[in-house]
């Protein structure tokens, strides 16, 4: 990963501390690993509300503010959720299990 961080930042002085610093956050990035918090969960509560989230009908079942729900429903998921987008992300988060 450091090769391709190796292109950040211009400045000679500050060179070795950009890399250190945008490592692991530049590893995420190009990483195909999909987070759950950051790219799952806001499908779901964009789409998902009121039932499946706190002080909704479905939360005890099936709480959607949880990773494990989404890995005990998988595919079953997507008789919901149609955009092509959003299964990719989805299909992602259980391929690479947990
Ligand atoms: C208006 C409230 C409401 C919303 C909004 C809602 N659900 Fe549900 N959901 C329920 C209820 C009630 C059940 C249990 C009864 C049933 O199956 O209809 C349920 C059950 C489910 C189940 C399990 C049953 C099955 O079909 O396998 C899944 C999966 C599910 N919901 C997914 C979703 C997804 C994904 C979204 C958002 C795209 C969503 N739900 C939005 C109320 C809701």
């Amino acid at each position: 990963m450091s090769i391709a961080v190796s292109t950040f930042g211009s400045g000679s002085g500050s060179r070795s501390r950009v890399i250190r610093v945008a490592g692991p956050a530049a590893a995420r990035a190009t990483s195909s690993r999909v987070d759950f918090a950051r790219q799952v969960r806001p499908i779901l509560e964009a789409r998902c509300q009121p039932c499946h989230f706190a002080g909704g009908r479905m939360y005890e079942a099936l709480p959607f503010d949880r990773e494990e729900t989404v890995h005990r429903l998988g595919a079953r998921l997507f008789t919901r959720i149609k955009a092509e987008d959003e299964q990719r992300v989805i299909g992602e988060l259980l391929s690479q299990g947990r």
